[in-house]
């Protein structure tokens, strides 16, 4: 079978990494390019850390193009205190060589997508969602050339990480989660309320490191930098791995479950702005736009990863 186009949007962003990483490990996908969006940390930063990411991996050939500055409406909030202020821990990952794309990310994303057939391409936003949406609204012909969103976002029984309702991606930019949600596109996303069942115990980070691979050690002195301060906040024996989920669920989807909800962005209160509305029970008529991921097998979901990341 062919492999499967899909585009990355990121905002490395140490969890940005390892999946950036499972997808350059996995012949399944064809990764057309990565495109950043601020978010974690800076634009400039994102864009420079996309890269390291991609050279570390072997991988300069990927193309990488920077996109939006700030949100649609809100002003820029970063997560410098999970990240670092480099974005990515403070790996000692090389400075990259590679270039940048001269194109801005969401005049390539119109490009490709519209080159793209019928249902040609998934797009994988991990970050908060301004370059999907701006291209959304830049050139809604892209619509039907998107076999299917996923993404990293929201959280429902599971509340927020950033507010007590919003999670960071949606937080940041509510307004651009707003466009692609109401867009009609087929959307499949991987809330707190998975990404919390994912956690980065000492067991499974030992497991990656012990790769002894340059991506892997890496790896993992990002997956114990990052999930620290949330292993804490949340009293567990590890933190949540988000965004390494999204790409997971491409390869391998029985590891996941969930069901098809109506999920609504709330934009109008400050107190649940970012909030990912799930109506779970099916409690209105409202179409039911999302399939929401609550389930994971999460021994299967870091077996597939350490397998994965041992063959960059
Ligand atoms: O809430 C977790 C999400 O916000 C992840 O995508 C992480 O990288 C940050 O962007
Ligand atoms: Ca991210």
């Amino acid at each position: 079978m062919a492999p499967r186009p899909i585009i990355i949007d990121s905002d490395p962003g140490t969890d940005d990494a390892i999946a950036i990483w499972l997808a350059l490990a996995s012949p399944e996908l064809d990764l057309l390019g990565v495109t950043t969006v601020a978010g974690n940390v800076p634009l400039a930063l994102t864009s420079k850390n996309a890269r390291k990411v991609c050279e570390l991996a072997g991988r300069g050939d990927v193309k990488v193009f920077a996109g939006c500055s700030r949100p649609m409406l809100r002003p820029l909030v970063t997560a410098e205190s999970f990240h670092g202020h480099d974005g990515l821990g403070h790996a000692p990952l090389p400075e990259p060589d590679m270039p940048l794309q001269p194109q801005h990310a969401v005049d390539w994303l119109v490009d490709s997508l519209m080159a793209a057939g019928d249902q040609g391409v998934t797009l994988c936003p991990i970050g908060p969602l301004t370059n999907i949406a701006m291209a959304i609204v830049k050139e809604p012909g892209i619509l039907p050339r998107i076999r299917e969103i996923v993404l990293m976002g929201g959280g429902f029984f599971a509340g927020g990480n950033t507010t007590p309702a919003a999670e960071f991606n949606i937080h940041v930019d509510p307004h651009a989660a707003q466009v692609v949600f109401t867009s009609g596109v087929p959307l499949t996303m991987m809330p707190l309320d998975v990404t919390h069942k994912a956690l980065m115990t000492a067991e499974r980070i030992a497991a990656v490191r012990a790769l002894e691979t340059p991506v892997a050690k890496a790896a993992a002195g990002m997956m114990a930098s990052y999930g620290a301060h949330d292993a804490e906040k949340y009293a567990r024996d590890g933190g949540p791995l988000h965004d390494p989920c999204v790409i997971a669920y491409l390869l391998e989807p029985a590891i996941f479950s969930g069901r098809d909800c109506n999920v609504r962005i709330e934009t109008a209160s400050e107190a649940t702005m970012g909030m990912t509305v799930v109506d779970w029970w099916g409690s209105t008529e409202e179409p039911r736009n999302c399939r929401v991921i609550d389930e994971i097998d999460d021994d299967r979901f870091f077996k597939l990863l350490t397998e994965r990341l041992a063959a960059l």
